[in-house]
């Protein structure tokens, strides 16, 4: 789907999570929903913001996992996806603490593998991802899924594509401070979703974009991997569909 721009873009997927939360709370049941870092997803989390503080929107019934965390990565740092979710999100509504998961960047490298089964058992426990918000990478990465994952792999450490890290170099003040790993869901995590959506806004994300919707499907550009879903919507400005 394209729309005109971000801005009206980012208000519709905000409208569609408003309304899975409630229905959810209709039933008396819990929202579990996958959540996305970098700048496309913030104006999703401002129109969420916006509808709590207006519209009295509750994520009270909101369990999250969000998709990846740099490693190893202090949760204070600046450069945190832990720091920018409360920045962005988490301060300014009502969801509950424990209610909130994160990959953890400060575990010792040989504990990793068993927090990421623990992450993986955590959202079955939970009956899946009813939703999950993507961006993507221009190396066609979702989450931090980079050229050469699998189509069921799970949450996992990995390493950063060289083209990634030169990309989050500003927020780290050069390349050379930006993590060489990650921890990240797999694409076979991000696949069990009920529902998926990625987002890509403006020029620089048009090459990526045509090879993800039309390109070969391969692990070379792992966004490849959702033309394989039936529950998959790209949802795109102008710009970014520009070359479709
Ligand atoms: C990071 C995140 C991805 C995100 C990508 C694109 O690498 N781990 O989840 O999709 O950046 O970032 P941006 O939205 O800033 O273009």
């Amino acid at each position: 789907t394209v729309y005109d721009n971000q801005d009206i873009a980012s208000k519709k997927v905000a409208q569609r999570i408003a309304t899975l939360i409630k229905a959810k709370q209709e039933a008396g049941e819990k929202a579990i929903l996958g959540l996305a870092t970098g700048a496309t997803p913030v104006g999703v989390y401002a129109e969420l913001i916006r509808m709590h503080k207006e519209e009295g929107l509750s994520f009270s019934n909101v369990v999250t996992f969000n998709l990846d965390e740099y490693f190893p990565m202090k949760p204070n740092a600046a450069q945190s996806y832990v720091t920018f979710m409360n920045e962005q999100l988490f301060n300014h509504i009502d969801i509950k603490k424990e209610n909130i998961n994160i990959p953890d960047g400060t575990l010792a490298e040989n504990d990793v593998a068993a927090f990421c089964l623990e992450y993986e058992r955590k959202i079955s426990a939970y009956g899946g991802l009813d939703f999950q918000l993507l961006g993507i990478g221009r190396t066609g990465h979702i989450g931090f899924n980079e050229p050469g994952s699998a189509p069921n792999s799970g949450t996992r450490l990995v390493t950063l594509d060289d083209l990634t890290r030169r990309d989050a170099s500003r927020d780290f003040g050069g390349k050379e401070n930006v993590p060489t790993k990650a921890i990240t869901m797999g694409v076979g995590t991000i696949f069990k979703a009920r529902e998926i959506i990625l987002m890509a806004w403006n020029q620089k994300k048009a090459s990526i974009i045509k090879k993800a919707v039309e390109g070969e499907i391969s692990s070379d550009v792992p966004a490849t991997f959702l033309q394989l879903s039936d529950h998959v919507e790209f949802i795109l400005d102008k710009e970014a569909a520009s070359e479709l």
